[in-house]
């Protein structure tokens, strides 16, 4: 069997440095991270081991009386870091350098007098982490309708959540330099996304199955689920290697595997090395056949 490993699958950068860093972090004394680090239960539980806990309010921010906070990749508003520093509380940011760079566009714009448009999901963490940079009027849309509503011919700064659909984004700014309005726009889209899902979709195509690997709750892993399975009906949504039965792919010839944002690597790693055991025995018995024929 052979098998092709995405070399985008798992964690993205950002990611991948908030989780390094609270895992550095973990032996203090009570560190609390604002919000899951990642939806993944198995990162999160193997860290409660190690004592980090969640928070996951303002008001249990408010309860806390000592320890270090630990900001995650989608950011925070400016509020959640004057209340950490209220408090005296240890302030570690791991948000993404690219969130924070939105964070900067609409403060900016802000102060200049610009009011904010932020293409994105409006109940998003990032998303409201991005609200809570803006300093004067701030909208949040994710269709081309939303724009009514806004006078759009006042001075405008046009954001996006990092992770919105690049396509849906362009449409949208399409839309307004018909309309000829005099809009800057900051495409702040991250390609991470759009990358892992490419590569997701080019391998599916050539194989005989696929594994994705990713936390349920993840939706950029059932993303990549539904972006596999239209190019590969053979397409195996699996958690962790528990779930994966290998007997299924027994006679497959070509496997293809990526994982979503938040698997880690330890488990994209266990998968593989058990699919790819499997073919280092068959190579063993065709060897030995070989030997013995010859
Ligand atoms: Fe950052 Fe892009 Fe990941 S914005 S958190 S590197 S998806």
């Amino acid at each position: 069997m052979e098998v092709i490993l995405a070399k985008t699958a798992g964690f993205c950068f950002g990611v991948k440095r908030a989780v390094d860093t609270v895992y550095k972090e973990a032996g203090k004394k009570n560190v609390y991270t604002y919000g899951p680090i990642i939806h993944n239960s198995e990162v999160v539980n193997d860290l409660k081991k190690k004592g980090v806990e969640v928070i996951n309010s303002r008001e249990e921010l408010e309860a806390l009386e000592e320890g270090t906070v630990i900001i995650r990749s989608h950011g925070v508003a400016r509020e959640i870091y004057d209340l950490i520093h209220e408090k005296g509380l240890e302030l570690v940011d791991a948000t993404c350098p690219f969130v924070r760079k939105i964070h900067k566009i609409v403060e900016k714009a802000g102060n200049d007098g610009d009011q904010v448009i932020i293409v994105g999901s409006e109940h998003h963490p990032e998303v409201q982490g991005i609200k809570g940079w803006c300093t004067g009027e701030v909208h949040i849309i994710s269709d081309a309708e939303q724009f009514e509503g806004i006078d759009l011919n006042k001075p405008t700064t046009l954001v996006s959540q990092t992770t919105f659909n690049y396509k849906k984004f362009q449409d949208l700014v399409e839309i307004l330099n018909k309309k000829g309005y005099d809009i800057g726009v900051c495409n702040t889209i991250c390609n991470a996304t759009e990358e892992r899902q490419l590569e997701a979709k080019s391998i599916a195509k050539g194989v005989d199955a696929m594994v994705v690997i990713g936390d349920k709750q993840s939706s950029n892993s059932q993303k990549l689920y539904e972006i596999s399975k239209k190019e590969c009906e053979n397409t195996f949504f699996v958690q962790t290697l528990r779930d994966l039965d290998l007997k299924l792919f027994e006679s497959t010839g070509k496997v293809g595997i990526t994982a979503g944002a938040s698997t880690p690597q330890k488990i994209i790693k266990e998968v593989h090395a058990s699919m790819t055991e499997k073919s280092f025995e068959e190579l063993l018995e065709e060897s030995f056949v070989t030997i013995h024929n010859g």
